[in-house]
């Protein structure tokens, strides 16, 4: 089809604001998800630091990044400053006081990548997760939620997205798809990038906060609400922004050549990453950068055969966008 036939069905893409909006209303916890959720955090707090009295808890992942659907689980780590602790053995540990505590399904897994206690709370029906001293989740959490709160758009579009990924089961890391974290990166990289720019590139500006873990600097410009109406010059609506993210990953996005960045609020060469090729496991077939951890490749999981999976998903949702009547109902059809 021509260029003008999609500038056409662009220009009438209004229509669907109504129904992408409610989709987002839809998506949004209670309030009262949060207040039990403290209330939770608050019983974890007075077990641990009966245990451990300079340990500190800190929510991170969706229950804390404003990405949260309603009834997620909740990621909880456990940060202390203490070079010869025992993950393994403060886990175990970590699970006979939640056990004896009436806490249920208490879970140690000590070998899993990120080692962690699984548990469930009776009281609030939340079931949580909990590691120990992995902070740059928490602060990569601390990230994405500040840029949530530049621009309402964000949440709406990173709603929009996660909850096409998950319908259409394109967001299983251990099928080679991509992480939630990863699809909100490249929502904040696309609204970063759109002209006039809906959000600003945080971290090339003034940092006003600033914390090392493990040897990595992160750095960056957190007062937002000094950034005003920041992305007000941009009238792009819901609607608009959810066709052009599709149709920028189906048929924008250069796969070969490429590297998203949230950190430079660019596009990157895989040249100078050095992600040409495929280093073990890693096959750099879609590259999104950490903010933080710059060497991490958040499509890492994805393989050449999920990368299809991947992109034909991208192409039926832009098509989608494009041809249907009625985008929100076909959109999120279960896989
Ligand atoms: N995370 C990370 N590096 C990754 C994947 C995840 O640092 N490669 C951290 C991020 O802090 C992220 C958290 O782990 O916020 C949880 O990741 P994920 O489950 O992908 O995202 P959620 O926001 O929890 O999404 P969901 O609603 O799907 O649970
Ligand atoms: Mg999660």
């Amino acid at each position: 089809r021509t260029a003008k036939s999609y500038m056409a069905c662009r220009n009438d893409i209004h229509r669907h604001d109504g129904p992408f909006n409610a989709v987002y209303n839809s998506l949004i916890p209670a309030d009262e998800e949060l207040v039990k959720q403290k209330q939770l955090m608050a019983q974890l707090e007075r077990l641990v630091g009966k245990e451990w009295p300079h340990a500190k808890l800190y929510l991170y992942g969706s229950c804390a990044n404003s990405f949260g659907f309603p009834k997620s689980d909740i990621d909880v780590c456990l940060a202390i400053e203490d070079d010869d602790i025992n993950k393994a053995e403060m886990l175990l540990k970590l699970a006979d006081i939640l056990e004896s505590d009436n806490f249920q399904n208490v879970q140690a897994l000590t070998r899993a990548r990120v080692p962690i206690v699984k548990l469930m709370d009776p009281v609030t029906g939340i079931s949580c997760d909990i590691c120990i001293n992995n902070v740059l989740a928490v602060v990569n959490t601390k990230l994405l939620r500040d840029y949530s709160r530049i621009d309402v758009r964000l949440r709406q579009l990173a709603f929009i997205v996660k909850h096409w990924a998950k319908s259409r089961r394109v967001n299983e890391t251990y099928q080679g798809t991509l992480s939630s974290y990863a699809y909100v990166l490249m929502c904040i990289h696309f609204l970063q990038l759109r002209r006039p720019p809906i959000l600003p590139c945080l971290q090339e500006m003034e940092p006003t906060y600033a914390v090392r873990v493990d040897n990595i600097k992160c750095a960056y410009f957190d007062k937002v609400e000094r950034l005003g109406n920041f992305g007000s010059n941009n009238r792009e609506t819901i609607a608009e922004l959810v066709w052009g993210f599709f149709n920028y990953w189906a048929y924008g996005h250069d796969y070969a050549n490429t590297v998203v960045s949230v950190r430079t609020g660019s596009i990157l060469g895989k040249r100078e990453k050095n992600w040409t090729r495929r280093v073990g496991n890693d096959r750099h077939l879609i590259c999104i950068e950490d903010p933080f951890e710059t060497s991490h490749d958040l499509g890492r999981v994805v393989d050449k055969f999920s990368i299809r999976v991947l992109r034909e998903e991208f192409e039926r949702a832009a098509k989608i966008m494009h041809q249907d009547p009625n985008p929100c109902a076909k959109l999120f059809e279960p896989y």
